[in-house]
């Protein structure tokens, strides 16, 4: 079996989900269910034997090492994390706390247990460490996409926090052997993403007929990966992976954030139509975030060359099966708005008037 931390959060339970349908493999899955992790998410595993939740904290070693040693997981994935930059330059002090000095506890949890396998199950464990593309900064218009080899310059309290959790694995295994594997990822969109990231605002803001709020001029560029892509991406690590390396996984699909502003107008225009006129008649250009980040973009030469992987959805197809699932459910929607999202909304956007 393997262990998943951050499971309930957008990308862990999109994980969790495809991994038991694809390999049917039992999961254990630890998360602190902070006000992103949603066992909503997961419910349909609600009778499922072969997933285990444990609600429960990556920095709580004693917790992580009875894990451990009760259910001998031939592999860890690290997904815990605080993960949203406009809470983390409201409050940098949790993105410390978790994707720190949580992901020195558990190296440490880890590398005791892999420490004391049987030499078999310790040649086959590994330690697939989910990052990000934003510990490399930010690109300017003509320069090249990250590649492995970029130099790391994190902007935002978020991808600082990011690019230590990196520099920690990286050293655990340089220094101690633990058989790590790193993904930096560029940005995901898709099912039971949290209402506070640009995709599922806008969808969510347009059907609501509130304001869809751009920062800045909307000329700043992401690398937009179906999440499905980023899943079987960290499948194929996980198999194939060459021990100590990073692969670096993109979906080859820059857009200023006004294009797939626009394109989700256009999108909900044809399928959920507004009596009061076009879904675009609601974009606001609001106060930029500080500091940020221009354009990314990820060069994933080495994991298709290397393990073969490529994103299997195009964006402008993914898009829409994104919307139509954000329309068709109601009552996760319903649930994730009742929670900590309204106030949310207050303390990032009140400030940012047109
Ligand atoms: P998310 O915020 O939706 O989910 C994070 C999950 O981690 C939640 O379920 C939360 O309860 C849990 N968690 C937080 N702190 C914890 C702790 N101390 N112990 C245990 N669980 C804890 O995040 P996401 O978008 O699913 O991102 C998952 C990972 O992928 C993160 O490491 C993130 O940095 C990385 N990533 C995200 C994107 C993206 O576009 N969302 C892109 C690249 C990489
Ligand atoms: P986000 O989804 O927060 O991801 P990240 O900051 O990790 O890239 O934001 C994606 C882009 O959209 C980013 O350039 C910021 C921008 N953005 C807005 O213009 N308005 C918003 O309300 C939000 C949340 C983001």
């Amino acid at each position: 079996m393997i262990l998943v931390t951050g499971g309930a959060g957008f990308i862990g339970a999109n994980f969790v989900l495809e991994w038991l349908r694809v390999t049917g493999e039992p999961v254990v899955n630890l998360d602190k269910l902070t006000y992103a992790g949603n066992l909503a998410n997961l419910a349909s595993l609600k009778d499922d034997p072969r997933h285990v939740f444990v609600r429960g904290d990556i920095g709580d070693q004693a917790l992580v090492e009875r894990l451990l040693a009760e259910h001998r997981p031939r592999a860890v994935l690290n997904f815990a994390a605080e993960s949203h930059v406009d809470r983390s330059i409201h409050g940098p002090g949790d993105f410390i706390q978790t994707n720190v000095v949580g992901t020195f506890r558990l190296l440490e949890s880890v590398r005791g247990y892999w420490e004391s396998l049987p030499a078999p199950e310790k040649d086959a464990f590994r330690f697939l460490h989910v990052s990000t593309d934003e510990v490399y900064g930010s690109l300017g218009p003509d320069d090249p996409a990250f590649s492995e080899t970029t130099r790391y310059a994190p902007n935002s309290p978020y991808a600082a926090s990011k690019a230590g959790s990196d520099h920690l694995a990286r050293a655990w295994h340089h220094t101690y052997g633990l058989p790590v594997l790193t993904t930096n990822c560029s940005n995901n969109y898709g099912p039971f993403q949290f209402p506070e990231k640009l995709i599922p605002l806008v969808i969510l803001n347009a059907r609501a007929g509130k304001p869809l709020p751009v920062y800045g001029d909307g000329k700043n560029v992401r690398d937009w990966l179906y999440v499905a892509d980023h899943c079987s991406a960290i499948r194929e690590v996980l198999a194939k992976g060459r021990v100590g390396e990073v692969y670096n996984i993109g979906g080859n699909a820059e857009k200023q954030n006004i294009e797939v502003v626009t394109t989700l107008c256009e999108l909900l225009d044809e399928l959920a139509p507004r009596p009061a006129g076009r879904h675009a008649d609601l974009i606001t250009f609001v106060k930029d975030r500080p500091g940020h980040d221009r354009r990314y973009a990820i060069d994933a030469t080495k994991v298709r060359r290397e393990l073969g992987w490529s994103p299997a959805h195009r964006f402008e197809d993914a898009l829409g099966e994104t919307v139509k699932w954000y329309l068709a459910n109601d009552a996760w929607v319903k649930g994730v708005q009742s929670g900590a999202c309204g106030k949310w909304m207050d303390v990032n956007y009140a400030g940012r008037a047109a």
